[in-house]
């Protein structure tokens, strides 16, 4: 995710600027800028690259002064660029922002504004704000922003710096996080706790709705009607290093808390505010667009490969077309019956991986239309694809991927729903029933995430284990082999995944008294074959976790453990069945003290075949 910094005080805001940057960039970045007052104007520089480009171009064109603002921009609207990186400014940079989140209805205010006769030189939503700003200008700072506010949609933390105050800046935040550092003579704006630390410890958390305005001398909180807030001093006493992962243990516990936002925030872009019917309007398809298809091939390696076996069932099953699932390193050698008729989709969250760009390039050849899913704009794999619909996870660090499936398998179900409306297979009212749960789905992982001592206790209990088996049927299949990879990659316990109906073709061999096996039992339709699975396994004394709905009753009766999800359309629930067992690898990897975030042997993007 992009990184904030601000400054306001006595010494140079620059230098304070690329020190608060630098400690961000952790997260993960792909352009850097900072904004300062200067000389009666408010100036820029910002570079694509590394916060060394930026640091270098400093050096050509500095700029001095004792207030201003910075970023490191992880690209979600427009390539990594020097004009997409932030600050962004109006065309007189009277009013200069840096922005974390996404303006949902920033396309509406663009047209608006540019009819005005604004002009826009980025691909951003950011600009959108500047410009506002500019336009709504009452020469009242805090006033125009207010006004800002009112007017823009979606999740956002903002510093605002305006030519006419060169002694105050103006920042807010809504479903993203920002604090303010609080020093003596100067103070500190910072989108996470490592940017500051090393300048002070005390801070104000802003609240969503909250509003800034912080001068060198003091920082003044309001409220969203305005009134004053009366902020309470948090002291942070985290070390450097746990700063980095937000106060988590490992980023991958952050990773996975971070799913409500990062799912909250795909969702965002592909479903309308008001009307709440999908749209893709990157892909822009006609009833015509999916005519000639008559097959779709997905393939992807890993994680991604996992959320492309849980969009088969979505796209045969919403969109009536069939679907073949490839892991990407063995696509290529087994001489594919791919041509015009076949759609790819490619799925990667770095963008990079060897053997899915390989596999993509290998179905352009043979003549497929190409789309990709990844969460990394402008990365190989997003350049090489005819079309690209872009996830909202931000960046993920931990090597076992999280918040990227989760979102992977969310843009995918969407993606089924966008088709099957096209197509006509699918039903306005099937449609709202999966989007009513869909939206439903961040709060519903909140729920899941706050209670998981039982998950702590199992993994205590069963972590020492040699072989752990997960079984589940239909999409509940697809779900057993990623909670099953993501067990072997950070705890290095064997573990397996199997349909249920499998086991008695083989398996059944290993299965002896204290196997534990985690059953998903989230599929209605095959539930009742779900339980006689468990009992196959339960009368050979194995230890049965399962995972099933809150409300079904028979679960305790079947299994020696349940963990309960909130009920949700058999479509949805792989999104929530998945945390549970992300949690479960986590816990069952602290147990046996692995290295969580950097497994044995593994590597964040995997760039050789
Ligand atoms: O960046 P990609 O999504 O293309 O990576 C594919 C796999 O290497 C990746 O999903 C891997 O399996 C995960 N680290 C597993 O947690």
């Amino acid at each position: 995710m992009c990184g904030i910094v601000g400054y306001v005080g006595f010494q140079d805001a620059a230098e304070f600027l690329i020190e608060g940057l630098t400690k961000l960039e952790y997260r993960g970045y792909d352009s850097a800028g900072v904004a300062c007052y200067t000389d009666d104007r408010i100036e820029i520089r910002k570079k694509v690259g590394g916060i060394a480009n930026l640091t270098a171009y400093l050096q050509e064109r500095p700029v001095h002064g004792h207030i201003g603002i910075g970023h490191t921009r992880w690209a979600t609207h427009g390539r990594p660029s020097d004009v997409n990186a932030h600050p962004h400014g109006d065309e007189h940079n009277h009013y200069v922002v840096v922005h974390n989140g996404i303006i949902e209805n920033f396309m509406e205010l663009k047209r608006d504004l540019q009819a005005k006769g604004h002009v826009f030189v980025s691909e951003t939503d950011t600009e959108v704000i500047a410009h506002l700003c500019e336009e709504l200008d009452t020469g009242d700072f805090l006033e125009t922003v207010r006004k800002v506010l009112a007017t823009v949609e979606g999740s956002y933390a903002l510093a605002f710096m305006n030519r006419d105050f060169p002694d105050t800046l103006i920042c807010t935040k809504k479903d993203n996080p920002l604090i303010i550092g609080l020093g003596e003579g100067e103070n500190f704006i910072a989108s996470d706790i490592p940017a500051i630390i090393a300048r002070t410890r005390d801070t104000y958390i802003l609240n969503d709705g909250e509003i800034a305005v912080v001068t060198a001398a003091a920082v003044r909180v309001i409220d969203r009607e305005g009134r004053p807030v009366d902020k309470k001093v948090h002291h942070v006493d985290w070390s450097a290093a746990a700063a980095e992962k937000g106060g988590y243990e490992h980023f991958m516990l952050k990773e996975i808390y971070e799913q409500p936002k990062a799912i909250r925030d795909t969702m965002a872009m592909h479903i309308r505010r008001d009307t709440q019917e999908v749209y893709f309007d990157e892909l822009g398809w006609r009833p015509e667009d999916l005519q000639g298809i008559r097959k779709i091939l997905i393939t992807a390696c890993g994680t991604a490969y996992h959320a492309g076996l849980v969009a088969k069932y979505y796209i045969e099953q919403i969109a009536r077309i069939p679907v073949e699932v490839d892991i990407a390193s063995e696509y290529r050698y087994r001489e594919p019956l791919t041509d015009a008729a076949t759609f790819c989709i490619v799925i990667s969250q770095s963008g990079e991986t060897s053997d899915t760009l390989a596999a993509l390039k290998e179905a352009k050849r043979l003549g497929a239309r190409s789309l990709a899913i990844t969460n990394t704009v402008g990365s190989s794999i997003a350049r090489e694809a005819d079309a690209v619909v872009y996830t909202m996870a931000g960046p993920e660090i931990s090597v076992a991927s999280t918040k990227a499936y989760t979102t992977q398998v969310i843009a995918l179900l969407l993606l089924a729903v966008y088709m099957g409306r096209i197509n006509g297979k699918l039903s306005h009212a099937e449609e709202e029933a999966i989007v009513r749960d869909l939206l439903a789905v961040p709060e519903k992982c909140h729920q899941i995430l706050e209670d998981v001592d039982d998950l702590k206790t199992f993994a205590k209990n069963y972590g020492f284990a040699e072989d752990v088996f997960f079984i589940g049927r239909s999409i509940d299949y697809a779900v057993a082999m990623e909670g099953s990879l993501k067990l072997k990659e950070i705890s290095y316990i064997h573990a397996e995944a199997y349909a249920g109906g499998e086991l008695k073709h083989g398996t059944l061999a290993l299965v002896v008294s204290g196997t534990p096996i985690i059953a998903l039992v989230t599929q209605d339709a095959v539930k009742e074959k779900m339980y006689s699975n468990i009992q196959e396994v339960s009368a050979r004394e194995a230890i049965v976790i399962g995972i099933g709905f809150e409300d079904d009753p028979e679960l305790d009766h079947f299994v020696r453990h349940a963990i309960r999800i909130p009920r949700t359309h058999r479509f949805v629930a792989p999104i929530l069945a998945v945390l549970p067992l992300q949690l479960l690898a986590y816990y069952a990897a602290i147990t046996r003290g692995t290295d969580v975030d950097k497994p044995r042997n593994l590597a964040k993007s995997v760039t050789v075949e």
